[in-house]
């Protein structure tokens, strides 16, 4: 009897429990991607009649087990099913604990939690945009990384992140069923092995390999690739090195034609101008400078006081120099270069001058210097002995 009581007891609880209370969000589940956090549930509207609202909040998973929870609300009284995340900062390698109930009628209905942690949970999103550039016979694939909610770089919170780039030859291959593999945490990847002038078509998806996660691939995208890289640069150095090949001999030939044509005309000078122009080059005593007028200047300046001084300044080393003679002598090629004007006295020598310069010039030199000597002693002499001449 008091067993039956009790089960009919234990029967009737939950049918008072739902009675009393709302029925709780089904298929409650996280929609994420890269950083962006989307709770969302079903809910039958068909169990009540009136407006049903949620409330969504979420706590670190460490203070569950403190006896004050502080829970943070996010969505309050919302008519929607789902309830966003994304502003809440979540931290990406957290862990957190969200839950979401429903309301109507003045009752609520009870939470449904849900364990959450980005790093492990969140889904990882393909490279926010894939471009092809043709180097060559090989294709350049520029990788740019998924992105959070604040447009930055998912590189900043999976480290490890890594691509996995599929390609294919669109003629060989349209449908991609048999793609080559390159992995790579580049943001740059030149695929190898590729042939020149041809289509290939490439997707790429991002991997975390930690928490084995893995993204949507991208879709294809096709380019062609050029020529051989290494026959364009062949062509084009011989281009140049054919071009210079041509011009500069040509440049050369042009300027060694001017060069000549200035230094030697073709047209040729007379003989005697071109043995004028050879002796003045070689030698500094020209005939053509002998002028009558220069022949003049040059007995006046330097030959007429020798001349006088050898005729009479011969003997003189030889006997002793009486001093009235000296002075006579020295007298007399005073009144010698006094006279240098006096062109009728050496134009008569004036062509002896020449001779007696290069056949008897040293001893014209050496009286000359004897002389300009004695005549200094004398000078000397007769300042000394008489001071009042
Ligand atoms: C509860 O958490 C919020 C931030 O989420 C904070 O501002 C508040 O001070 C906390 N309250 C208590 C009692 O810890
Ligand atoms: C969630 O909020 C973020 C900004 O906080 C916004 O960028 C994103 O579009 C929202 N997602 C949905 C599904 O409303
Ligand atoms: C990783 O995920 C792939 C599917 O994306 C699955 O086939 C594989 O077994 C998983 N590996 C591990 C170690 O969980």
């Amino acid at each position: 009897m008091t067993v039956g009581f009790a089960l009919v007891l234990l029967w009737s609880l939950p049918i008072t429990n739902v009675l009393a209370e709302l029925p709780v969000p089904q298929n409650v589940i996280l929609r994420t991607l890269n950083t962006q956090y989307l709770l969302i549930w079903d809910w039958d509207q068909t169990t009540t009649g009136n407006t049903v609202t949620f409330t969504a909040e979420y706590m670190a998973k460490y203070k569950m087990q403190r006896k004050k929870k502080n829970w943070s609300r996010v969505c309050e009284r919302t008519t929607d099913t789902h309830c966003n995340f994304t502003g809440s900062d979540l931290h990406y390698f957290g862990m957190y604990v969200l839950r979401v109930r429903a309301s109507a009628d003045g009752l609520n209905s009870d939470w449904v939690l849900k364990d959450f942690c980005p790093d492990k949970d969140a889904v990882l999103g393909p490279p926010s945009r894939v471009e092809l550039a043709p180097v060559g016979n090989l294709l350049d694939v520029t990788i740019s990384d998924p992105l959070t909610s604040t447009q930055g770089s998912m590189k900043e919170h999976v480290l490890s992140l890594y691509y996995h780039i599929l390609y294919w030859s669109h003629s060989d291959d349209p449908q991609g069923l048999k793609p080559k593999v390159v992995d790579s945490s580049n943001n740059l990847v030149t695929l190898p092995e590729l042939e020149a002038w041809t289509w290939y078509c490439v997707m790429v998806q991002s991997r975390y390999d930690y928490y084995n996660k893995t993204s949507s691939y991208t879709a294809p995208q096709c380019m062609q690739t050029e020529g051989d890289t290494l026959c364009w640069q062949i062509f084009l150095v011989s281009l140049v090195a054919c071009i210079l090949l041509v011009l500069l001999p040509y440049a050369f030939f042009r300027f060694y034609r001017v060069l000549k044509n200035t230094l030697y005309p073709s047209i040729q000078l007379p003989a005697h101008i071109q043995e004028f122009l050879c002796d003045s080059s070689t030698s500094s005593e020209m005939p053509i400078l002998l002028t009558p007028e220069s022949e003049l200047c040059y007995n006046n300046l330097s030959v007429c006081p020798e001349v006088v001084l050898l005729e009479i300044h011969i003997p003189p080393p030889f006997t002793a120099p009486p001093s009235g003679l000296e002075q006579d002598s020295s007298r007399h090629s005073r009144q010698g270069s006094e006279g240098s004007g006096d062109s009728g006295v050496y134009s008569t020598e004036g062509g002896s001058a020449q001779q007696g310069r290069s056949g008897r010039g040293v001893p014209i030199r050496r009286d000359k210097e004897v002389d300009s000597w004695q005549t200094l002693e004398q000078d000397k002499l007769e300042m000394g002995g008489e001071p009042g001449d």
